[in-house]
């Protein structure tokens, strides 16, 4: 069966020194739960110390963004080669943050996640829908087309890669998605990607949910069973509050 996994994505929050102190403390605080991962996703600039602080833990370490190309003439940007060398094993691509303020399109996203994967790096791929396309009725024809694109020629390789569910209007608004919402939303995803690989891999892909995860909503919604963990934004900046989540999956 599928392990479950709680990745913490700090955004554009720690720098090194702090994300070493909330890196060291989440590790002298994890009790080891077999079948559950961790992951932290700091900045940057902090991931050198972040591994420094994890180093011989079982806590594994991820990026949040990467460039398609494995070099190349593009300044401010970071290669997939780049991130393994500093020990990431996950990089969470195609956030809505960055699809929305960096105009990031599924085209994009997929040609990120393949990068990764060359690389043998675990993208962490999110998926999600608006407010308005939720009113609309419009969230399993948005996932589909996101899924779609964003997975596109992935078929054979779905069990090297993880999904994120993150509805947009969840994420930092405190609105968590009703556990029937989450499950409803990650089945969905779920059925397309046993169109795209087959069942038995499908069965395998690891979905997580991302959107004002908290300590009180963690457990109803790790219990879902297409549910298969989450992606923690703010409540991941406090070691007390990220490690609640964790022991609760
Ligand atoms: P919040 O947990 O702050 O809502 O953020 C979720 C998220 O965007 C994780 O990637």
């Amino acid at each position: 069966m599928r392990s479950k996994l709680v990745a913490g994505n700090w955004k554009m929050y720690k720098t090194a020194a702090e994300g070493a102190v909330l890196a060291t403390a989440i590790r002298n605080g994890l009790r080891r739960k077999p079948g559950v991962e961790v992951a932290v996703c700091p900045p940057f600039t902090a991931l050198t110390a972040v591994a420094q602080a994890l180093a011989g833990s079982p806590i594994a370490l991820g990026a949040q963004n990467l460039h398609p190309e494995a070099e190349g003439a593009h300044t401010g940007e970071i290669s997939a080669v780049m991130l393994k060398e500093h020990g990431c094993v996950y990089v969470i691509v195609g956030h809505s943050e960055r699809r929305r303020e960096c105009g990031e399109t599924d085209a994009l996203v997929n040609a990120k996640a393949l990068a990764a994967l060359k690389a043998g790096l675990i993208p962490i791929v999110c998926v999600g829908e608006t407010r308005e396309e939720r009113e609309a009725g419009r969230t399993e024809a948005v996932l589909t087309e996101q899924i779609r694109g964003s997975l596109a020629g992935l078929g054979d390789r779905l069990e090297g890669l993880v999904i994120a569910y993150e509805p947009v209007w969840a994420i930092g608004t405190g609105l968590t998605a009703t556990p029937q919402q989450a499950q409803e939303a990650h089945a969905h995803i779920r059925r397309l990607l046993a169109a795209m690989g087959g069942r038995d891999a499908a069965a395998r892909t690891r979905i997580l949910y991302g959107g004002s995860v908290k300590p009180d909503n963690a457990a109803d919604l790790f219990s879902q069973p297409d549910i298969d963990g989450g992606l923690i934004g703010g409540a991941s900046l406090k070691a007390d509050s990220f490690l609640a989540i964790v022991h609760s999956a």
